[in-house]
């Protein structure tokens, strides 16, 4: 396992360009790969994540390139025209890319097999295959409805009505993709608001998507199957979960100053920013434009001083990424930061709450956790630190421990490094160059 070590860093300064939404990189290559025609996409996020993405579209028919531009080329098959791969789908670490192209195959008269890393095979599909299934697809998984599991999409696909029993984008979207080549309409209902990517990208893509508020106050989202994807041009902006990390960095260390260049601030991705805003953060959001359907903008951030706060448990979609680094913000501020409404944190790529728990605890920080709940004690300056994190493949345990050394005492060791490159391949040089002390241990 690759070690990696962070120690006191100083103000971080500089402007960085932020790698491609890793949710909007997977979703940009699926409806390329569902058009008749070219389908071009710049910005799009590298990372294995997004790149298991690619060749699972590979092995269904899709024609996936990279052109020495940086631009990415998709010749698509048509809504309807996925073949059966030939041989399994391994989906690395990616739980997006499992979800969602389960909802695809589901759509399509074939059959396909998922596998994935030791995280991923632990984590539910039940909350897919549910669904899938009330459309007419077939599974066998493997015990508790896990991968490895091998499916068959429905020979006549049926349009349902559900509503979510999560929050949970990743099911919204496996329905909503389950739909396009499913007659009739796929309708969607969700009580709290998650992220709306596949939507914009649908629409994008030329597709009409209805989104209707009830008068209980939740969503209903629908798409009318056997329709087409128009193949389009599109600028994946910067993942503002992957942005989070080097805000933070430059929030606990005094002076800092960043520009973070062409961020996505989805209000149903911004939770952390608001978050943070209310701590005290200084962050400002310059250019603010709209690009593709996507909110975008520059955020500039500097070192703040950071009080605690209590993170409302409806806040908790739009940053259900982000409590990692929310920790270590925390960790750093003055008084309690009091958080609920996490039980989704336990079924991530690790059980995210108790790998925080204990990474903080290890750097010398009053922690407390619950079942779903986490309160940290802030003494208003970094904690000691000094901890080897067990990073348990989780790349945003990883990074956010990472974070967390450039501004403690003693540094910070994570254990395993290696899983950063499923989101943020180039973190270590972008926070190097931001002024980090990032380097092997
Ligand atoms: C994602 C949805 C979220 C998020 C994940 C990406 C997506 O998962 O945690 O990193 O792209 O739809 P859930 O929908 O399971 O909460």
């Amino acid at each position: 396992m690759e070690k990696l070590q962070s120690r006191k860093s100083g103000p971080l300064k500089g402007v960085a360009r932020i790698p491609g939404d890793k949710s909007i990189s997977h979703r940009a290559i699926m409806l390329g790969a569902l058009t008749v025609g070219e389908t071009m996409v710049s910005g799009l996020l590298e990372g294995e994540d997004v790149m298991a993405t690619a060749d699972a579209m590979r092995k269904m028919g899709a024609k996936i390139d990279r052109g020495n531009d940086g631009l990415w080329r998709i010749y698509g098959v048509g809504i309807g025209g996925l073949q059966q791969p030939q041989s399994v789908l391994d989906m690395g670490n990616s739980g997006t890319s499992t979800r969602l192209l389960m909802g695809l195959v589901a759509g399509h008269n074939i059959t396909a097999e998922f596998t994935g890393d030791a995280s991923l095979t632990k984590r539910p599909m039940k909350r897919v295959t549910a669904p899938l299934q009330l459309m007419g697809a077939t599974f066998e998984t493997s015990d508790g409805d896990r991968l490895p599991l091998k499916m068959s999409g429905a020979k006549e696909p049926k349009a349902i009505e559900y509503k979510l029993p999560v929050a949970s984008a990743q099911v919204k979207s496996a329905i909503l993709l389950a739909g396009l080549n499913t007659p009739g309409k796929t309708t969607v209902i969700e009580s709290t608001p998650t992220r709306d990517h596949t939507e914009n990208m649908l629409r994008h893509f030329g597709l009409e998507v209805e989104s209707a508020k009830r008068a209980d106050g939740s969503e209903a989202i629908s798409v009318i199957g056997g329709g087409q994807l128009q193949p389009c041009a599109v600028d994946v902006p910067g993942d503002p979960s992957s942005a989070a990390f080097p805000a933070v960095a430059a929030i606990i260390n005094e002076n800092s100053q960043l520009q973070l260049s062409r961020v996505g601030i989805s209000e149903r991705r911004n939770g952390i920013y608001t978050t943070l805003i209310e701590m005290g953060a200084d962050i400002k959001f310059e250019n603010v434009r709209t690009e593709a359907g996507e909110k975008v903008a520059n955020i500039i951030v500097k070192g703040s001083k950071l009080k605690g706060v209590k993170v409302p448990a409806d806040r908790v979609p739009s940053m259900i990424d982000e409590f990692p680094a929310l920790a270590m913000a925390a960790a750093c501020a003055n008084g309690t930061t009091h958080m609920t409404g996490l039980e989704e944190l336990r079924v991530k790529e690790s059980d995210r709450l108790l790998m925080i728990y204990n990474g903080l605890k290890e750097c010398g920080v009053n922690v407390e956790m619950g079942e779903s709940s986490l309160t940290i004690y802030g003494n208003g300056k970094p904690p000691k630190g000094g901890a080897l994190i067990k990073t348990a493949l989780d790349h945003r345990i990883a990074m956010s421990f990472l974070v967390l050394g450039t501004a403690t005492d003693e540094p910070i060791t994570i254990d395993d490094a290696a899983p950063i490159k499923t989101s943020f391949p180039n973190f270590v040089k972008l926070m190097d160059e931001l002024g980090a002390k990032i380097s092997a241990a």
